[in-house]
């Protein structure tokens, strides 16, 4: 996951002949920027967006929680695309890979793998709202694969989806990987997954991580870690807020807290409150009550099933071709068609 803030936009694109860089980030970010945390803290359940973890901090402790052992996600996912690549590949032929929220990259070598062991040619486009870990991991895979062109996107998913009109294959494949998409709502998911089949065109593919629902002792572990790594990512968000809107947290009065809740078949991490005081966001204009044991939602992460998935896609006009799973059954990969 990178890093959302605090980052310049050059606004120019990097060019040579096999890496394109264009930057679509404008200025509306900054703009709306506030508006969701004064509502978030300011109804009766407090929450402040996930989006606010990531500032460069935040986006460094996320890789750090990627490497936890208790994390499995994210190499329980690594290891089906190490396993399925092949397969994948042999079923779109050639494509284009466009990966949305690419960071690192570093899963998306094991599909490049792939292709390039099928003598496919390799065109990705990643997108980002980080410039510079897109630059960093374009120019890494540059070096690794010599037949590589690269036509990164700087930009939203919205930004970027609605700028897709021109193919340097025939197909594509867009990669949604890490379980990301857990970390929506159900409307957002539902705006989202409308906004990828109005992006792609009829045959298009469509890769979706999933992580599955499994005993609550495992979800749990993977949200309260040993080490601390998943708590510090958690209070971070409003060290990440007193920054931006001159606020005075107290992050020592604050506390994580993770837990499943087997209803909604997710987890919810909180921060609560260890003790009654007002904190002030001043550029906000802002003054927030916290009482003892009030709780601040930070972050839904949705478990999945992967018939219900499938039944869902397809409700939406995304067929599901075929699904990839672990020996465990914890996580899943959806391929999919636009119909
Ligand atoms: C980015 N996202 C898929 C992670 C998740 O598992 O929901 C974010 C995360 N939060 C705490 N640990 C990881």
């Amino acid at each position: 996951m990178s890093t959302f803030f605090q980052e310049q936009n050059p606004n120019e694109a990097l060019n040579n002949h096999r890496l394109q860089l264009e930057y679509l980030l404008d200025n509306n970010i900054a703009e709306d920027d506030g508006k969701d945390i004064i509502e978030g803290l300011t109804q009766e359940c407090k929450t402040i967006s996930p989006r606010y973890f990531y500032d460069h901090e935040g986006s460094q402790l996320f890789e750090k929680i990627c490497e936890l052992p208790e994390y499995y996600p994210t190499r329980t996912e690594a290891s089906i695309l190490k396993k399925s690549g092949q397969e994948i590949a042999k079923i779109t032929g050639k494509v284009e890979i466009v990966e949305l929220g690419s960071g690192s990259a570093t899963k998306t070598q094991l599909l490049l793998d792939a292709y390039q062991n099928l003598d496919y040619p390799l065109y990705y486009t990643p997108i980002d709202v980080s410039g510079g870990i897109l630059q960093e991991s374009a120019n890494s895979l540059l070096t690794k694969y010599p037949t590589l062109k690269i036509t990164g996107k700087v930009a939203t998913y919205q930004q970027a989806l609605s700028k897709l009109s021109y193919s340097a294959l025939s197909q594509r494949i867009c990669l949604f990987l890490g379980s990301t998409i857990g970390n929506f709502n159900p409307s957002e998911c539902d705006r989202f997954i409308e906004l990828i089949t109005n992006s792609l065109s009829v045959g298009d593919y469509f890769l979706l991580g999933v992580d599955l629902q499994k005993s609550i002792p495992v979800l749990e572990a993977a949200y309260n870690d040993s080490q601390g790594i998943t708590s510090a990512f958690n209070l971070n968000i409003l060290q990440h807020l007193n920054w931006r809107f001159d606020g005075d947290f107290d992050l020592s009065l604050f506390e994580h807290h993770a837990i499943y809740n087997q209803s909604e078949n997710q987890i919810e991490m909180y921060l609560i409150c260890q003790s009654s005081h007002n904190v002030k966001l001043a550029a906000l204009d802002l003054i927030i009550e916290f009482k003892e044991g009030e709780k601040i939602l930070t972050e839904i992460s949705r478990k999945f099933n992967l018939q219900e998935k499938s039944v869902y896609l397809a409700s939406k006009g995304l067929k599901v071709n075929a699904t990839y799973t672990d020996n465990k059954h914890w996580f899943g990969l959806l391929l999919c068609q636009k119909i």
